[in-house]
């Protein structure tokens, strides 16, 4: 049986803290900084992992929400690549191997796992910390510049918004990117996924509407996911010591493929609510992709609720449904949910 992620990441990290010796009150310190860099409160300076302090600090902080990310983005994509992970990976820009942990997350075991990444001293992060997972036995890992052709799955996350030239895509079977949940770096990987799209990748997720993304056309929106999660206690307490709110997991993610299949194919007539479900007079609604070309209001009323239509009044933002059935005033008449991200 395997341990709930929370309690997984929780012992890990308590095993590399005492194994480093480190203490609280620093890492806090390079939490808060870190915090302040990627939020552009403090000059960005493109070296910050090759600090020892903001290496560590990122790495007990951020790099478990980012692995609990990926394992979210993973659990949706069961149904249609089940056993992505299991091969030759590369993580560009991994710093200290999130991208490692969520696919140990998932259940995953890469074959091997290339760090490519600008600061080398990363790779003994990303060493250590594999031999302090006591889940299964540690990945080869090695260490390269530039991201090698020919991977079965590169991930890309949370380095496409450092101001210091960003890497290029990676030319793997599948890759997935992640970025932060703000509105600017979210709209910029929108127009990329239509780039990407016109450019002859597959969209595996998170697109029902495969064509152009219909949500471009509403500048105040941007298309994100935000899951509850477990609180892993060291990380809550680095945060409050770093004064940050306890958060969900918020981000924006696109999975491209060269030849697997894609949500879209494996269920067809799906649709995603794509904002909060806001209940408000009597009502409840959100917007949601896949349902024609434009992203569309379906509107569910309180006193119309029955078992068709549940699912939708149980909605939540990211949810995936075939079908979801809407009248000529985009009233829910069917829902039947088929998939929710979950970790
Ligand atoms: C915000 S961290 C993300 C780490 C990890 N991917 C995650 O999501 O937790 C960005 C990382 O990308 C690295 N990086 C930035 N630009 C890069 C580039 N062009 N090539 C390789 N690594 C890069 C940085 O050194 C840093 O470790």
């Amino acid at each position: 049986v395997r341990e709930a992620p929370g309690a997984c990441l929780e012992a890990k990290l308590r095993r590399y803290v005492a194994a480093r010796g480190l203490k609280l009150k620093h890492l806090a310190a390079g939490v808060a900084e870190l915090s302040a860099i990627f939020t552009g409160r403090a000059r960005f300076d493109p070296d910050y992992m090759r600090r020892p302090g903001l290496r560590r600090a990122y790495a007990v902080y951020y790099a478990p929400l980012g692995a609990l990310k990926l394992a979210a983005i993973l659990s949706e994509l069961g149904p249609v690549a089940p056993a992505l992970g299991g091969g030759d990976v590369v993580d560009v820009g991994g710093g200290p191997g999130t991208g490692l942990w969520g696919l140990r997350l998932a259940g995953r075991r890469p074959r091997r796992y290339t760090l490519v990444e600008r600061v080398r001293e990363c790779l003994e992060e990303v060493r250590l910390l594999e031999t302090l997972d006591l889940q299964a036995p540690p990945v080869p890992v090695r260490w390269a510049r530039r991201a090698p052709p020919g991977a079965d799955l590169a991930l890309q996350m949370n380095v496409l918004g450092e101001p210091e030239a960003p890497p290029a895509l990676p030319e793997a079977r599948t890759v997935v990117v992640v970025e932060p949940a703000l509105k600017d770096q979210t709209q910029r990987l929108m127009a990329r996924r239509d780039a990407w799209a016109a450019a002859g990748w597959r969209i595996v997720a998170p697109c029902p509407a495969v064509a152009r993304c219909p949500m471009r056309a509403r500048p105040e929106l941007w298309c994100h996911a935000e899951i509850p999660r477990a609180p892993i206690p060291l990380v809550e307490e680095l945060g409050r010591r770093a004064g940050l709110r306890p958060e969900d997991l918020k981000f924006s993610y696109v999975v491209l493929s060269r030849e697997g299949p894609t949500l879209a194919e494996r269920w067809a007539g799906l649709a995603r609510l794509v904002s909060h479900r806001h209940a408000q007079n009597g009502k409840s609604w959100g917007w949601v992709c896949g349902v024609g070309d434009a992203l569309t209001r379906a509107e569910l009323l309180d006193r119309g609720r029955g078992p068709a239509v549940r699912d939708f009044a149980r909605a939540r933002r990211g949810d995936l449904f075939a079908p979801l059935e809407l009248d000529a005033r985009g009233r829910v008449g069917r829902a039947v949910r088929v998939a929710r991200m979950s970790v």
